[in-house]
Parts: C-alpha cells; structure tokens; sequence
C-alpha cells in the first residue's frame, strides 16, 4: 500500500517535473537565453542615488519580459516609472535563476548550487522609443496584462537591458561568460531538424 502510494508520488514528480527541458548545460549562452525567456522577472542592482544609501549596491524586484512566451528575443524589458529609478544609462546587474521555475525544487537543487542555472548580465538601463518601445509594450504586457491598468500619471517607459557581459551559473567549475554577441546568436530552444545556430 504504501509502496503503492510511493509510486504515484514518484510518477507525479517526474511529470511535474518534466515539462522545463532545460539545455545540456555546456550550452551555456542557449542556457543563458533559456532562463532569461522563461523568468517572468528579475532582481535588478544598481547603485543607489538615494541618502542614505547613496553610493551603495541597491538591489529590487522587477518585471521583465524578453517577448512573448516562446519567443524572446533575449533583451529583457522592463517598464518603469522615474519616480522608481532614475534612468540615463543606469549601470545595472541582473540575475535570474531556474530557482524562479518549479525546476529545481523539483530536482531538490538549492538556488544556490550551480545546477540551478543562474544567469547575471552586466550592462546599462536605457529608456527605449519608437518601434522597439512597441515591441517593449507587446512583451511586457502580454506576460503581464495587471500593467496595462498601472496609473498613468506615473509616466511610465519602457526600458531594456543594454547587455554588456552575460555570466552564466549552471555546472560546477565556476562562473562562465558569454559576449552579447554570443548570447544573441544562441536561441534558447533547440529548432526542430536544425541546430545551427
Ligand atoms: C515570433 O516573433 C516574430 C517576429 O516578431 C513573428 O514574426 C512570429 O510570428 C512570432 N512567433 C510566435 C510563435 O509568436
Ligand atoms: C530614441 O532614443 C534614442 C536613444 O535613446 C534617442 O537618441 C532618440 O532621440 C530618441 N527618439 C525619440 C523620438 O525620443
Ligand atoms: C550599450 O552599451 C555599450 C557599452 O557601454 C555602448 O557602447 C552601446 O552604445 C550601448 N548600446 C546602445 C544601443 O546604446
């Protein structure tokens, strides 16, 4: 009975746990846009303008989306208000993590151990405008519909991550880095009857 109840228990965990196949993690730049593409947000550091911590690493939550579900284009975009961040090629980290999906609790993988891929891109905040700005809003508020009811006179604006080194957490042996260049050219799913890029 109990064996019997063990594996249901067992079935039920692998078929939670199947459906995020994450890349072989020597694909560290496939892995890089993988994990970008499926968080839906993401702490973001930057150094503080703000008494009485002017100066100082400062670090938040915030929304981000790469494009639509399926389809990221590997810039994570925000949508932020000035009275949160003041942006002007903001220097700015930002680290996601499969700790953010149900896969590594699923796995038993601590956030911290390197099997729970964490990904962190150095670069700049920059205010986006005209057709990226649309491309922005589909992203954001398809994976976040609550923003388009977000009060306007918060002047929001999209903004994206200017990407200047990505650093990818994912095996043992320690942190790897990835060239925009790199990232860009990896898709983080493998196409079907291809894999050339
Ligand atoms: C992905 O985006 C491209 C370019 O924006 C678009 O042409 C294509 O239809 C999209 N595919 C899916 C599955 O949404
Ligand atoms: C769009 O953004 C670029 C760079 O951030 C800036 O040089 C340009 O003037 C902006 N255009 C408009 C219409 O705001
Ligand atoms: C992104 O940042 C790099 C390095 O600071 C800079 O050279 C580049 O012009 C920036 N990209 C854009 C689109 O401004």
């Amino acid at each position: 009975m109990s064996r019997a109840l063990l594996a249901v228990c067992v079935a039920l965990v692998a078929a939670v746990g199947e459906p995020l196949s994450v890349p072989p993690h020597e694909e560290v730049a496939r892995m890089a846009r993988f994990v970008v593409s499926k968080c839906d947000w993401a702490s973001m550091a930057t150094i503080s303008t703000h008494d009485p911590v002017k100066g100082q690493p400062f670090s938040n939550a915030f929304s981000i989306s790469d494009g639509p579900v399926g389809n990221g284009t590997g810039t994570p975009y925000m949508y932020l208000t000035h009275m949160e961040i003041s942006v002007q090629d903001l220097q700015a980290s930002l680290s996601v993590s499969l700790a953010q999906t149900s896969y590594c609790r699923n796995h038993g993988f601590d956030p911290q151990s390197p099997l729970c891929a964490h990904i962190i891109l150095s670069g700049s905040v920059m205010e986006v405008n005209g057709s990226e700005a649309s491309l922005a809003k589909a992203a954001l508020f398809s994976r976040h519909p609550e923003m388009i009811d977000w009060p306007t006179d918060h002047n929001w604006f999209f903004a994206k991550m200017n990407i200047t080194q990505v650093w990818v957490l994912d095996y043992f042996g320690g942190v790897k880095t990835v060239t925009p260049e790199d990232y860009y050219r990896a898709t983080p799913y493998r196409k079907h009857g291809s894999d050339s890029q």
